[in-house]
């Protein structure tokens, strides 16, 4: 009944976002929703519910497998509204130990042709301190949609340090390890490093924590194998030092002279490929040992189904909220069900295992 009100989104305000700049479109987003009661009344009419979507992360009871990826909201501001739009889960952040003004702009730009973003913002944020008294004001929310924070960090203390901070207020944390936009974050894209980052971090923790990795694409195709043995070697790195889970993956370095930085990360369709193509790869690696989000490209349901039957435990989605409007979760889980009924399926594990039997 609500569905044809939710697709005015594509119909109405889409192309009227889409005539101002990105960050002021963002901005408009993030004023709307900083109101919780419009989006707690929407929510109830417009929450698509299956138990046969329920599911599980890391031990984490999910009522279904469709994330909202991190960057969306970096500061933890609007957490009350967002756990009102269906999403199984909500990473925010990333968040960092002090507060930076990120990247000078342009910064950030929208590719409708290829239903794509490129964003060169570089971790504009309020920093940890401010996010923490946040979090903690809707630490109860965990309850009915887990959060999971994004943490991130040019130096393995102030990775600890925030990961002490946020972890006992929040129901698990991804660590960003693979910004493409921040000077720094690569000395974790080296095996050595991260692993003693990880080892320190696994000294304090005890919820589940997740890495998000850099594309197995690189942006210099020249040394692509090289590239792409080192992230497998950070995916065994992962695997070794018993953590949780894997992301895969952060958007995609990009050259482009639009950006005042001469280059952003692309998000959207065209990651979504080489995303399913990592997610097979790092599952035939690692087997079942742990969990993965796909992350990249996921517009509809049929998008979530094939990153499932390629490996992957959940899924989690920037662009298409960009593209599809705030409801883009309950369409996907509506598109996830009609395709479970018309092929069988009484569970997700069968699009796992591509089979009723
Ligand atoms: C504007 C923008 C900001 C982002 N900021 C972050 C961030 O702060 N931390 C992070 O881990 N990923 C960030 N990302 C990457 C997304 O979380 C995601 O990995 C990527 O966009 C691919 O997924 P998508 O195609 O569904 O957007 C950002 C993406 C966009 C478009």
């Amino acid at each position: 009944m609500l569905t044809l009100g939710l697709d005015k989104y594509e119909d109405i305000f889409r192309p009227l976002l889409f005539r101002l700049p990105a960050e002021t479109s963002q901005n408009i987003a993030e004023y709307a929703l900083s109101h919780q009661w419009l989006w707690r009344g929407l929510g109830t009419l417009a929450t698509h519910r299956d138990k046969q979507l329920e599911s599980e992360y890391c031990g984490i009871k999910l009522k279904n497998p469709i994330g909202l990826a991190a960057g969306f909201d970096k500061n933890c501001e609007m957490i009350p509204s967002l756990a009102n739009l269906g999403f199984g889960y909500l990473t925010v952040g990333t968040v960092t130990e002090e507060p930076r003004a990120g990247n000078t702009k342009p910064r950030l730009l929208r590719i409708p042709e290829q239903r794509a973003i490129l964003n060169a913002l570089g971790f504009p944020g309020t920093g940890l301190v401010k996010a923490a008294h946040r979090l903690e004001e809707v630490q109860h929310l965990t309850k009915s949609v887990p959060i999971i924070v994004s943490i991130s960090g040019t130096t393995e203390d102030q990775i600890v340090r925030c990961h002490r901070r946020l972890e006992p207020i929040c129901s698990a944390v991804e660590l960003n390890i693979s910004s493409p936009n921040t000077a720094g974050l690569k000395i974790f894209h080296q095996s050595d490093n991260l692993t003693k980052l990880l080892d320190a971090v696994n000294k304090q923790r005890e919820r589940p924590l997740a890495v998000k990795l850099p594309p197995f694409v690189a942006s210099n195709s020249s040394d692509a194998e090289s590239h792409r043995e080192s992230v497998l070697a950070l995916v065994k790195g992962c695997s070794s030092a018993g953590i949780d889970a894997v992301t895969i993956a952060n958007s995609l370095p990009t050259k482009d002279p639009r950006m005042a930085v001469g280059m952003g990360g692309m998000s959207g369709k065209p990651v979504f490929n080489d995303m399913l193509d990592m997610v097979r790869a790092v599952r035939s690696e690692i087997g079942g040992s742990l969990a993965i989000n796909a992350c990249g490209g996921i517009f509809t349901g049929q998008d979530a189904a094939d990153a499932l039957s390629a490996g992957a435990t959940t899924v989690q989605l920037y662009t298409g909220m960009v593209y599809r409007g705030p409801w883009v979760a309950n369409k996907i889980g509506r598109e996830l069900s009609s395709q479970m009924m018309s092929r069988g399926f009484r569970s997700l594990d069968q699009f796992r295992i591509g089979t009723t039997e």
